[in-house]
């Protein structure tokens, strides 16, 4: 292999490079069935409920606003990485750059699906669940999947690598005192066969349920643990306003 001799960042605000790189190799990473088992489980959910209108944060390149739209419901995205909205936006969504506080409206339904509260740290997710009750209409619910323990112990940790004509993707995934520290090295392809070289870490947080139970925004109505990868590595939580 041909390297460039120079480590490069993508040309992004460094705020959200980390998540911008995510978006570049996400589909090195083989999730997409996954992904699409946990769209079902949540259009599950709402097929039970009268909802009219949704709010997706973290909607990630959205395949989940898709499935939204074809059922005749107003549906409305947001992710705070650029190359997550805008690949969104360029498949026609409605999705704005940025996180919750950048969306205007009120929904019967706002989702966080795969993963995306677990990128909040603990005071950021209290925040988040004001920001959520603030935009939820009367009787709105509020659906968001979250990592167990054994989940980010068992199944998120370790080292996996992946490529394809893009380029070389290695994952190095470590736990220590509840959050998932994952360096993403990236090795991208450039046309004139050479490799440029993309590092970045993204932290995740363990959260326990009584986070959830505790907080004075939002109530959990309802809870399941479920197995993606693995027997109980993610737990549903369904809530409303108080
Ligand atoms: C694993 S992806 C899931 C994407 C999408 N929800 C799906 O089901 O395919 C996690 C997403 O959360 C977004 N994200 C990370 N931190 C976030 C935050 N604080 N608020 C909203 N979204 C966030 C990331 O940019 C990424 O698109």
């Amino acid at each position: 292999m041909k390297f460039s001799l120079f480590t490069k960042r993508l040309k992004m605000s460094s705020k959200t490079a980390n998540l911008d790189l995510y978006a570049k190799v996400e589909h090195l990473l083989g999730i997409e069935e996954a992904t699409d088992a946990l769209h079902s489980l949540y259009m599950s959910e709402l097929d039970d409920l009268e909802v009219k209108s949704l709010l997706d944060v973290g909607c990630g390149r959205g395949g989940f606003l898709k499935r939204v739209n074809a059922k005749g419901i107003r549906a409305k995205g947001c992710d705070p990485s650029e190359v997550m909205a805008k690949s969104s936006q360029d498949e026609g969504l409605d999705v704005v750059h940025g996180g919750i506080e950048a969306v205007e409206g009120k929904f019967d339904a706002i989702v966080s699906i795969f993963d995306v509260l677990n990128f909040m740290d603990k005071e950021q997710l209290e925040v988040f669940f004001h920001e959520v009750a603030k935009r939820l209409n009367d009787g709105g619910v509020f659906i968001a999947d979250i990592n167990t323990r054994f989940g980010f112990s068992e199944v998120a940790e370790g080292v996996m690598s992946s490529e394809d004509e893009s380029g070389f993707l290695n994952v190095d995934a470590e736990f220590v005192n509840d959050e998932l520290h994952t360096v993403f090295t990236f090795f991208e392809k450039e046309n004139d066969g050479k490799y440029s070289k993309y590092q970045e870490k993204i932290l995740q947080y363990f959260h326990p349920l009584q986070r959830f139970l505790k907080n004075d925004a939002l109530k959990v109505v309802e809870k399941q643990t479920f197995s993606l990868y693995d027997t109980n590595d993610k737990v549903l939580l369904i809530m409303k306003k108080r």
